[in-house]
């Protein structure tokens, strides 16, 4: 059985589905890796690295892309999903929600379409997680986007020429990325304060000796783990918490989301200008509509002196240590669906399954997808 990966050809991706790592990993399950030459050197994977793990190097993305399980990061564009074949597991970050009409695609065309973010956020889902791993990866990122565009210092200094005192970050979203961005600036000798809507989050930014700033809403935590969307008297009592708090503070960076949603609008143009010039604003959410006001996707915008920088595929910053992570999640996930003989078998009935597979044999069988045109 072969899997394959390609080098991936959407904009600004420079990951990569497959390291030598977990290349070595499926040939030793009985799978053959078939591998498009150059899919790994964006992420500074190059080709005799996988050819030394064992995998086949060919040219050109058609084998790959017909192999009996495709790994992809992002989901196929219309000329990959051309050369699919039926029958295919198709295996990625497919971002159903905002891509609908694709999913019918996935159907139409016969494939076995199982997309990543979807998996549940339960404990034995942990290694193959890929939210998490990315957003990790993301949220550290954004710490250090934000510090090399803010003209002053994040620690203190004493010298001789006098002290500099600490800069104020506030965190905003105190999921995965928020903690890690949170554990950076305080790294960096900031001084961090955090807000999110969750109780959960609430102690675990304090946990991380950060102090948290806000309110807890009743209920703001599905079953799921997530956050829920808040009414307009809640995002109303939230706003006005935040306005008084950001007044104060240096730096801010946003991460908060809600699961196959807009990302909620917490910091308003009103707040940006309450904000003293040289100040720094980082939006991690603006690739799903932004949590601030004004900001826009791989756009630095400036407005009376404060940045706001909109992020653009964070992970992809980051590809050597992105794609080593991610393709490791994947690995681990591929293993639920490879028999100890090599065989393919789809536990259907298993939760990762049922969470995370859109098609199978011409249907559209997740639940949340039923109604996609
Ligand atoms: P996310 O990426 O969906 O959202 C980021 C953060 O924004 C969340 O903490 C959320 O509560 C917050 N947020 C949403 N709306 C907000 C608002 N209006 N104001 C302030 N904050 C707001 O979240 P992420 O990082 O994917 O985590 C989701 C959940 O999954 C968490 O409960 C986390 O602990 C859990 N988790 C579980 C794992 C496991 O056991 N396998 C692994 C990773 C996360």
């Amino acid at each position: 059985m072969r899997i394959g990966i390609v080098k991936e050809r959407r904009e600004h991706e420079r990951r990569v589905a497959a390291s030598p790592e977990t290349v070595k990993r499926f040939k030793a399950m009985g799978l053959e890796p078939v591998i498009e030459r150059g899919a790994g050197t964006a992420a500074a994977i190059f080709d005799e690295a996988y050819e030394q793990a064992g995998a086949r190097l060919v040219d050109g993305p058609d084998e790959p892309l017909a192999a009996d399980i495709l790994l992809k990061v992002q989901r196929p564009t219309e000329d990959e999903l051309a050369r699919s074949r039926p029958g295919q597991l198709l295996v990625g970050m497919l971002d159903p929600y905002t891509n609908r009409d694709q999913v019918r695609t996935y159907a139409d065309k016969g494939l076995t379409a199982f997309a990543m973010e979807l998996l549940p956020r339960i404990t034995r889902a942990q290694p193959m997680d890929v939210l998490s791993s990315q957003a990790n990866l993301a949220g550290y990122r954004a710490v250090v986007e934000v510090m090399a565009a803010y003209s002053r210092v994040l620690p203190m200094m004493m010298t001789a020429a006098g002290t500099v005192t600490p800069a104020k970050v506030f965190v905003v979203g105190a999921g995965v990325a928020g903690l890690q961005a949170i554990a950076t600036a305080k790294r960096m000798g900031a001084v961090v304060t955090a807000t999110d809507v969750r109780p959960a989050a609430k102690e675990e930014i304090e946990s991380l000796g950060a102090k948290f700033v806000g309110f807890i809403p009743k209920d703001a935590a599905t079953a799921g783990g997530y956050a829920r969307p808040l009414t307009p008297e809640e995002q109303a009592e939230q706003q006005k918490i935040v306005a008084e708090h950001i007044k104060s503070q240096d730096i801010v960076v946003t991460t908060a989301l809600l699961p196959g949603r807009p990302a909620p609008r917490i910091v308003t143009a009103a707040m940006v200008a309450s904000m003293r010039p040289g100040s720094v604003l980082f939006d991690m959410a603006a690739e799903s509509g932004g949590n601030i006001e004004g900001s826009r996707p791989g756009e630095v915008v400036e407005v009376g002196g404060v940045k706001i920088i909109g992020a653009r595929n964070l992970p992809s910053r980051l590809a050597p240590v992105a794609s080593a992570l991610y393709a490791r999640n994947l690995l681990n996930f591929v293993q639920l669906l490879i028999s100890k003989d090599g065989k393919l078998v789809i536990p259907f009935e298993d939760e990762l399954i049922k969470g995370t597979l859109l098609t199978h044999e011409g249907k559209i069988v997740h639940p949340n997808f039923q109604s996609a045109s």
